[in-house]
């Protein structure tokens, strides 16, 4: 299927790795544009608008450096934007994107026709996270370039479809770039995607285990030691459903088989860094900084390694998945 012209010819694999709050750096993005696959971090890593901007020029700088030393092509990168009434930097960080003519926007919760139309007007692509086909229609009257479906047992806000359901509907009416989401933590599971009709493979929770993500050792090995079992999927803890470690949902005081309702998703109150505490003057664990996400495919992981290295794992563990005779 059709893959915009922004990717041809610079990718080791057809792979994004996919932008995760809290853990993704400049520095990922960088190795992993580097190693030939897309590069992606959310817009709210940075506490403000200034400093997403710092994070883009830091980006573009060390790119092309790269690419002038060694006269190589790099793969492109991308930044994600929550595009929801909570979020109260939507129009700033969108400026900043268009100022800097950033290659790939991925938007999720709301696809909007004028910000893919501002993409567009500098030649960018805007991918757009689905988890279903009504999403995914809605998303193609916006016009993006390619959907993200979202399957079951992803990390971070997972879908609750079956990968083959998800990619069979949204291809009945979507003729454009396709990428597929959900425990994609192998070379051959790259494999898999492509041979069910998806152009990439977008890849979150094998990168947790990443010398560069910047997440705690303790997270790290967790997501190594942990079985797709050791995953609970739930909106009580970001108000949306999501999948979380266990472990450290208890760890954070809670009963896994009791836990609270929900009042609502709100992506202002996770993206501050302000404590908030409950009436005995408690620290409250927060989602994604003391309350750890990650998706059933930490059963594909098994190791912390480099970026490059793990590169270089996927494309030897892709290749010979597609050599089966
Ligand atoms: C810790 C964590 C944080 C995430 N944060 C975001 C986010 O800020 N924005 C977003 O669009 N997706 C987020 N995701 C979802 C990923 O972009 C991606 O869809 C998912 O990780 C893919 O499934 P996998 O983890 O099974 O590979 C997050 C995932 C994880 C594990």
């Amino acid at each position: 299927m059709p893959i915009p012209k922004l990717f041809e010819g610079c990718l080791s694999l057809p792979v994004i790795s996919a932008p995760m709050f809290l853990a993704s750096t400049p520095t990922m993005v960088i190795e992993n544009c580097k190693a030939g696959i897309v590069g992606t971090f959310p817009a709210a890593n940075q506490r403000t608008s200034e400093g997403l901007e710092a994070w883009i020029i830091e980006i573009k700088s060390a790119l092309k450096a790269y690419e002038q030393s060694t006269g190589g092509k790099v793969a492109p990168f991308g930044v994600n934007l929550i595009v929801h009434k909570t979020n109260p930097r939507v129009n700033a960080d969108l400026d900043i994107l268009i100022k800097h003519k950033v290659p790939l926007l991925i938007t999720s919760l709301g696809a909007i026709s004028d910000v893919v139309d501002a993409i567009h007007s500098y030649g960018g692509v805007v991918f757009h996270d689905v988890v279903n086909a009504r999403h995914g229609k809605k998303a193609m009257q916006a016009g993006v370039d390619g959907l993200i479906a979202v399957s079951t047992g992803a990390g971070g806000h997972a879908g609750s479809l079956h990968p083959f359901a998800l990619i069979q509907e949204l291809r009945a009416f979507f003729d454009k770039t396709l990428i597929l989401s959900g425990c994609i933590s192998t070379g051959a599971e790259v494999a898999a995607a492509r041979c069910l009709g998806a152009d990439f493979a977008y890849m979150g929770t094998r990168f947790l285990a990443t010398k560069e993500c910047q997440i705690n050792e303790k997270y790290k090995n967790m997501v190594v030691s942990s079985s797709a079992e050791d995953i609970i999927y739930t909106n009580a803890i970001s108000g949306i459903p999501a999948n979380f470690i266990k472990q450290s949902v208890t760890e954070a005081g809670f009963d896994l088989a009791n836990l609270p309702t929900p009042d609502g998703f709100d992506i202002g109150a996770e993206m501050t860094d302000e404590e908030e505490r409950d009436q005995n003057n408690k620290i409250i664990a927060k989602p994604w900084k003391d309350i750890w996400s990650a998706g059933q495919g930490v059963s594909g992981v098994n190791e912390i390694i480099s970026i490059a290295d793990l590169v270089k794992k996927l494309i030897t563990e892709y290749q010979q998945a597609l050599s089966i005779k």
